[in-house]
């Protein structure tokens, strides 16, 4: 295993992701942010100065387990105190499991402005992957807005509330093009995209006709759910999250926010032709047109426009599909299987509430807010004012209808705090139910920091736990992810062992339900975290504990 040592330099600038020009935030002068490449094994160093001049940031390495380095897991309040502008803090962490990965900004809205890159962990030196490739492409998916998400986040918290609305574009490893497509001969009422800046060029995959590929694509987006298709090709499923799965074929793929899959395409179609790869909008009415990319069968030139329309992706509302796609998804054999009951379950019911004319997401009616001090230093120091008195519910109401409005919609804030014991086996019930309008549910990517889990099943309408929900239960072959979806009015159970001391995030992906509260905390074993790196925890209520000479 070797060290692989990154300098980078986090900074507002000027860019065109979509062809308009805006201020995102990206590192050492490039959008998205650097990609690293690593094999399992390796310890990642990243040494990051904040040049942001006015605000803190942090860096989130979402998938990666940070096993013995909870501080190293990049959540502001959370891990970690915001680096402050001009200061650099050092990330050291072992990636220890081959995938497809990324990081982002985890502190306010920052993954929104453009915070983030692609992690690709190959397996060890030596090892091999369980399938085989002819050649690799990586696409890393995101949404756009032209609002800035300082505008965004004061909408979101207003009274009356603003809804920041769909975004303006899609992008395909950070490039897009607003206002034309790239194949408007096909699109309705489109007009085709001129010449464009080398900042929203439309992304080229070259390919050599009879291979196969592994397309990686993981989502970073900020609010859309997608959907990926290829023009005339079959897709293969074969890695989810960085765990392995029993492969299998389909024409699309969905990605939430906070998924990443591995698919193998072979390139097995007419090879005087190039084909479209379109990614579209899942789960909302959609008002952000799809995201075009080509796949370039040399020698094509790659300007040659594909002669069939680009794929279309299925309609927003088909949950059926989605269903589907989610379901067939299965633990590649020779995944650990779950341990067979577990010690604790935490039901956790998601609504959309009110809080003195402020709209919230609130987990069994508590919409969550970080503290001013980091949760990891306070906890290990045992800090007394860290945690509101009261411990959160670990159930709900079996009388709560999940299929109309909140009969009282009113909410209250907390810490939303979960104490673990060490390797405990844990069960958490994710119940989905109506928001605040009529007829509406959305779908969560709920997303868990610091461990894999166990994906035991999904229902529609109100979890019981009884025989039936139970039956419904799959400890034969769940597939290890580290995000999970619940559907409109529906649950999703998942299992997981706490055996990684630290505080972890576990919450819904999309940017504006976290900013609105749709998260809880995972405080584990925080005794027995090892030492905490000063500089995460030189802030606040911690760092006056260690002027005042407390030890961690
Ligand atoms: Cu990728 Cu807490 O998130
Ligand atoms: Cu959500």
């Amino acid at each position: 295993a070797k060290a692989r040592h990154f300098k980078w330099e986090v900074s507002n600038m000027f860019w065109s992701p979509d062809c308009e020009e805006k201020v995102l935030i990206g590192i050492n002068g490039q959008f998205p942010g650097p990609t690293i490449r690593a094999r399992a094994g390796d310890t990642i160093h990243v040494e990051l100065k904040n040049a942001l001049h006015t605000e803190g940031v942090v860096i989130h390495w979402h998938g990666i387990r940070q096993i013995g380095t909870p501080w190293a897991d990049g959540t502001a309040a959370i891990s970690q105190c915001a680096i402050n502008p001009e200061e650099t803090f050092t990330y050291r962490f072992v990636v220890d499991k081959p995938g497809t990965y990324f990081y982002h900004g985890h502190y306010g809205m920052q993954r929104a402005a453009g915070l983030y890159g692609s992690l690709i962990v190959d397996v060890a030196e030596g090892e091999e992957e369980p399938f085989k490739y002819d050649g690799e492409l990586n696409l890393l998916l995101s949404d756009w807005y032209h609002e800035s998400i300082h505008t965004q986040m004061v909408s979101l918290s207003s009274k009356p509330f603003r809804w920041i609305g769909e975004p303006q574009s899609l992008l395909i490893n950070g490039r897009g093009q607003f206002n034309c497509s790239l194949a408007a001969a096909h699109t309705q009422g489109a007009k085709q995209c001129g010449a464009v800046n080398r900042q929203c060029a439309p992304v080229v995959l070259p390919v050599q006709p009879n291979k196969t590929y592994r397309l990686r694509v993981a989502s970073t987006t900020s609010l859309a759910s997608l959907n990926l298709a290829v023009g005339n090709h079959k897709l293969t499923v074969v890695e989810a999250d960085g765990n392995y799965v029993d492969p299998f074929v389909v024409d699309d793929i969905d990605i939430y926010s906070g998924d990443s899959y591995s698919v193998l395409l072979t390139t097995n179609q007419d090879p005087s032709s190039n084909y479209w790869v379109s990614v579209g909008v899942r789960g909302r009415q959609p008002k952000t047109p799809p995201a075009l990319a080509v796949l370039n069968y040399r020698p094509n030139r790659a300007s040659k426009l594909p002669s069939l329309a680009p794929p279309v992706t299925p309609a927003w509302n088909d949950y059926a599909h989605s269903k589907n796609f989610t379901y067939r998804i299965r633990a590649r054999a020779g995944t650990p299987p779950p341990p067979a009951t577990a010690d604790r379950r935490i039901e956790l019911l998601n609504t959309q509430n009110k809080m003195d004319g402020h709209i919230k997401w609130s987990i069994n009616n508590v919409s969550m807010v970080l503290p001013a001090t980091p949760y990891l230093g306070s906890l290990k120091l045992g800090l007394k004012s860290t945690l509101t008195a009261a411990r959160p519910a670990e159930t709900f109401s079996r009388a709560y209808d999940v299929t109309r409005p909140p009969a009282n919609p009113n909410t209250t804030t907390g810490d939303n705090v979960y104490v673990l014991r060490h390797n405990t086996t844990v069960d958490v019930v994710l119940q989905n139910a109506n928001a605040l309008a009529r007829d509406v549910s959305e779908v969560h990517p709920w997303h868990l920091h610091g461990h894999d889990f166990w994906v035991l099943g999904y229902g529609d309408g109100a979890y019981r736990g009884d025989a039936a929900d139970v039956a419904r239960l799959n400890l034969r072959d769940p597939p290890l992810r580290n995000t999970a979806v619940i559907f409109p009015y529906g649950w999703t159970v998942l299992r997981f062992v706490a055996d990684n001391p630290g505080v972890w995030a576990f919450h819904c992906h999309i940017e504006p339900h976290l900013h609105m509260g749709m998260g809880v905390i995972f405080a584990e074993a925080v005794d027995r975290v090892g030492k905490v790196p000063k500089e995460a925890v030189s802030c606040g209520a911690t760092a006056n504990a260690l002027m005042a000479g407390d030890h961690l």
